[in-house]
């Protein structure tokens, strides 16, 4: 329980940084990833937000949260292919000379969204752990 709530927090406090990042980008495909991440963060707090009780729970919510969060993580390969940089861009190089480690972080991303069942706040909270751990993951490796 304690794990699961330090896990909801990190990934809560990555999303609060949405808006600073994307202040100022110019670049186009650098627009477009730091987009996705954010239909990602958005999505992944609607989750956060019921699995901490700060939202009432909402089931048909949650289904739409979770299927934004399967087709968002299945196209972080694709939109972060191009080795697009930008002055605001926090996307390591490593990106690019890890890549298959990269993917396999986004993959693991889209089957913690698959496996988390959106019927029933408990369910949410349960699946919330291991979604947040996979933001966390990619970011220590791969963002500035
Ligand atoms: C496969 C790696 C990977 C995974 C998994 C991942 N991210 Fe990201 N995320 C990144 C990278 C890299 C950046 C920096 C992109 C840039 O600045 O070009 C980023 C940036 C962001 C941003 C800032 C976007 C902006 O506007 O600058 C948010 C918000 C975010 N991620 C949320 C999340 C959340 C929430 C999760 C988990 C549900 C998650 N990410 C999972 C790699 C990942």
């Amino acid at each position: 329980m304690k794990l699961l709530t330090k896990s909801l927090i990190a990934g809560l406090v990555l999303v609060a940084g949405v808006a600073f990042a994307k202040e100022g980008v110019q670049d186009p495909t650098v627009k477009a990833r730091m987009d996705l991440m954010g239909t990602i963060g958005m999505n992944t707090k609607i989750l956060g937000d019921m699995a901490t009780e700060k939202t009432a729970f909402d089931a048909a919510a949650a289904q739409g949260a979770k299927d934004a969060l399967i087709a968002a993580s299945a196209d972080i390969a694709a939109k972060f292919e191009p080795q697009a940089t930008d002055p605001v861009a926090e996307a390591k190089p490593e990106i690019w000379t890890n890549w298959d480690d990269f993917v396999a972080k986004a993959t693991t991303l889209n089957a913690a969204a698959t496996a988390l069942d959106p019927s029933s706040l408990d369910t949410v909270k349960a699946g919330m752990g291991a979604i947040g751990g996979t933001c966390r993951d990619c970011h220590t490796a791969y963002r500035m």
